[in-house]
């Protein structure tokens, strides 16, 4: 597979989107076709640093509009399509399903036909590079018991809510296309990321602009669920090794083996605030963000626990998280800290205004 290649990207403009379409540009020397249809996650100012590279290019569509996307494949001509476009929020999910089946589900499947179509018509040195990346989550195997082992690739599936239901179907699509039509996938499943960008909606941003904001800090339950967390830059230098080193057909799980209560997670985040950013130069009366920390009513049906065994990607292709957990956390608070105008227009909801003119 080709290092320069055209990468057609779904969900650019997200919080993973944007980190990998950067990863590809500054890191390697591919180029990108961003796809994105800008919901309420999507966000222009994200790919900002981006669009001055003449090998990056920002297209706004929806993967449910198939005149949209064919004519993307046909102008375009990619190489590869990296698929993260997706409802993401599991507390949305519950709240309104009905997106999580039309872009995750459907989506999917109207993306897969066009790319099977397109992979079709290429001839033969082409298909040989021709790859369809499916990016999901680890939600798909469900909760694990608290000394049960990590999530492997053969896991059974056993989603929980409507996100990860949704998530789990469009996996199965993926897999079905490569065995009946051979359209040429691979498959990655993560644990929860954080890093810059993420939407102020998941629990990190939450924490941290609360806090700084004087804001409860809502903790759901007792805080004991326990998630497995990796940097944003780990999990897309693993995306892009698996489109290009990744075996047709296979799936990789990716995570950072670092399974952290809420609770503790959210302590560990006010402490690093208190040092970086203390209460008083806030304008609060407290002496530490954890005084903020409220419990609220749980999220219904809410997975106790998600860890990741990640030997697979590790031992088949060499991969390794290269973040320290504590400096990870440390960099993504003073993320926030510095970039307070990307934010700020977010909770203003100014951001929509940046897609205004686009079809
Ligand atoms: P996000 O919500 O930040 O971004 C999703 C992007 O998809 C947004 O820019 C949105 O505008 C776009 N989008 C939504 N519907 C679309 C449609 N119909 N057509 C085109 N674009 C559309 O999500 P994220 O956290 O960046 O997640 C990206 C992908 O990675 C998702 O598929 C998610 O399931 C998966 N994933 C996320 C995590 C995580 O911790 N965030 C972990 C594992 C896997
Ligand atoms: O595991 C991968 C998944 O991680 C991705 O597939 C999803 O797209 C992504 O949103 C994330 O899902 P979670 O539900 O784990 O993430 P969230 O940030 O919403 O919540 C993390 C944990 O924190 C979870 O146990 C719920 C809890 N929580 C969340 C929020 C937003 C709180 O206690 N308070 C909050 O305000």
């Amino acid at each position: 597979v080709k290092d320069n290649m055209k990468i057609l990207v779904t969900g650019a403009a997200g919080f993973i989107g944007s980190n990998l379409c950067r990863y590809l540009l500054n890191d390697c020397s591919h180029s990108v076709v961003a796809v994105d249809s800008l919901t309420y996650a999507g966000n222009l100012a994200s790919l900002d640093d981006l669009r001055s590279d003449d090998r990056f290019i920002f297209v706004a569509a929806s993967i449910c509009h198939e005149d949209a996307m064919k004519g993307i494949f046909e102008t375009q001509q990619p190489d590869a399509v990296m698929h993260l476009a997706a409802e993401s929020h599991v507390d949305r999910s519950i709240d309104g399903p009905d997106e999580f089946i039309q872009t995750n589900i459907v989506g999917t499947y109207k993306l897969l036909q066009i790319s099977r179509n397109y992979f079709e018509s290429l001839e033969a040195s082409r298909k040989e590079v021709f790859r369809f990346h499916h990016i999901s989550t680890d939600e798909v195997y469900g909760s694990l018991e608290p000394d049960a082992p990590a999530f492997s690739e053969k896991t059974p599936y056993d989603p929980h809510s409507p996100y990860s239901a949704s998530k789990a179907a469009s996996d199965h699509l993926v897999r079905a296309w490569c065995d009946t039509y051979g359209l040429p996938v691979v498959l990655t499943n993560c644990s929860n990321n954080y890093g810059p960008y993420q939407f102020p909606e998941k629990l990190i941003p939450v924490v941290i602009l609360k806090a700084i904001r004087g804001e409860p800090i809502p903790v759901y339950g007792k805080g004991e669920n326990i998630r497995d967390w990796l940097y944003v830059r780990d999990h897309v230098r693993a995306l892009e090794l698996v489109l290009t080193k990744g075996h047709v057909g296979e799936t990789y799980n990716i995570g950072g083996d670092n399974e952290q209560r809420n609770i503790d997670l959210v302590n560990m985040v006010c402490k690093i605030l208190d040092e970086v950013s203390p209460p008083i130069q806030n304008g609060l009366s407290i002496d530490s963000y954890s005084e903020l920390i409220t419990f609220v009513k749980d999220r219904p049906g809410h997975d106790m626990r998600y860890a990741i065994d990640a030997s697979k990607i590790k031992q088949g292709l060499g991969w390794a998280p290269e973040e320290d957990f504590a400096s990870g956390f440390r960099k993504t608070i003073s993320w926030y800290l510095e970039n307070e105008a990307w934010w700020k227009e977010i909770l203003s909801g100014n951001y929509q205004l940046s897609r205004q003119g686009l079809s």
